[in-house]
């Protein structure tokens, strides 16, 4: 994961798009200097400006998207802070401390799978499109509850995505940890075309074979997994990429009060003892966790 080196600063900023996304509401507001410094996975603590102190603390905010001097958020309101989060309009003032926390580590080779459930999808719009412009091939796997969820699989633009509902109303029916096998390993499986690059180059981070399950000319590209969701779905993933010889790191979710490592409000038990989310993560390798 990314280190962060830049201190994070407190910002005053113009909201100039509010509009529904299926049951979210995506927020897009001006923050040059937050725009030119957030990599993907990094959050925001952020609460609405102005006279009221309800509710008194930020929420933790992931970054969606990032456009010139603009940064998008997607909100799902839940409670006091994103339900007041959502009703900000065009014109109203957002307070934004970040960007915070390590964000994903982009440096790796191979293909990249983008696994989201519910609003922990919205930070991962920006990571795969990053993802993409470093040459990665990039897959989606997107899992919402219902269709109003799912409908925020528009915002993934250019991607190759499937998405699934737990009733069906859109996708395919069930959990992402059904299908998450399966795209695995016809993702790690090298077609002839990787077999070549196998051959002549690392790039795709693609490796002989040695047992001859992953099938297509007997080639093995090393996968890689980048997760946000609930925990539930990270444990099931983190088993799954284990299972599956993939790299996986995952973005924790944690109540957060400061959002800068002082409070210890929002640790996580990892394999090394407890580590706070907001400064240490919130993304980690998915063995570091202790699920
Ligand atoms: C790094 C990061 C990025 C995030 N990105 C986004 C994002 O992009 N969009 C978004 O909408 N949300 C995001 N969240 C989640 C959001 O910050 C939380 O859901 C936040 O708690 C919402 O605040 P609230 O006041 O609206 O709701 P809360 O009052 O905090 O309640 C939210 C939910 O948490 C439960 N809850 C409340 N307190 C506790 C507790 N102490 N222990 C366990 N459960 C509790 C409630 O029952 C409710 O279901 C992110 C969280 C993190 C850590
Ligand atoms: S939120 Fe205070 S230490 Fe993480």
């Amino acid at each position: 994961m990314e280190d962060q080196h830049i201190p994070a600063s407190l910002f005053d900023c113009p909201v100039v798009e509010s509009r529904p996304v299926g049951s979210y509401r995506l927020i897009s507001f001006v923050a040059r200097e937050v725009a030119a410094l957030a990599r993907p996975g990094q959050f925001l603590m952020v609460r609405a400006a102005g006279q009221s102190l309800d509710p008194l603390l930020p929420r933790p905010i992931g970054v969606h998207e990032l456009e010139s001097d603009l940064v998008k958020i997607l909100i799902e309101p839940v409670g006091r802070g994103t339900i007041s989060l959502a009703g900000l309009r065009v014109g109203d003032r957002l307070s934004v401390l970040g960007p915070l926390g390590n964000g994903f580590d982009l440096n790796g080779e191979g293909p990249a799978l983008v696994v989201g459930g519910g609003i922990g999808a919205a930070p991962l719009a920006f990571l795969a499109r990053a993802l993409s412009q470093r040459g990665r091939e990039v897959r989606c796997l997107l899992g919402f509850k219902i269709r109003g969820q799912a409908v925020a699989a528009e915002l993934f633009r250019n991607q190759k995505i499937d998405v699934y509902t737990e009733d069906g109303s859109m996708g395919g029916m069930g959990l992402i940890s059904e299908p998450l096998p399966g795209i695995l390993a016809e993702m790690q499986a090298g077609g002839p075309e990787n077999a070549i690059s196998a051959a002549g180059d690392s790039s795709d981070g693609a490796i002989p074979a040695d047992d001859g399950e992953t099938g297509v000319a007997g080639y093995h590209r090393a996968a890689e997994i980048f997760a946000c969701g609930p925990d539930a779905m990270l444990a099931a993933l983190s088993g799954i990429a284990g299972d599956h010889g993939a790299k996986a790191q995952v973005s924790m979710a944690a109540h957060m009060a400061c959002g800068v490592g002082a409070c210890q409000g929002c640790v996580i038990r990892t394999v090394d003892g407890y580590r706070r989310a907001c400064s240490e993560g919130p993304v980690f390798a998915a063995g570091e966790i202790a699920w």
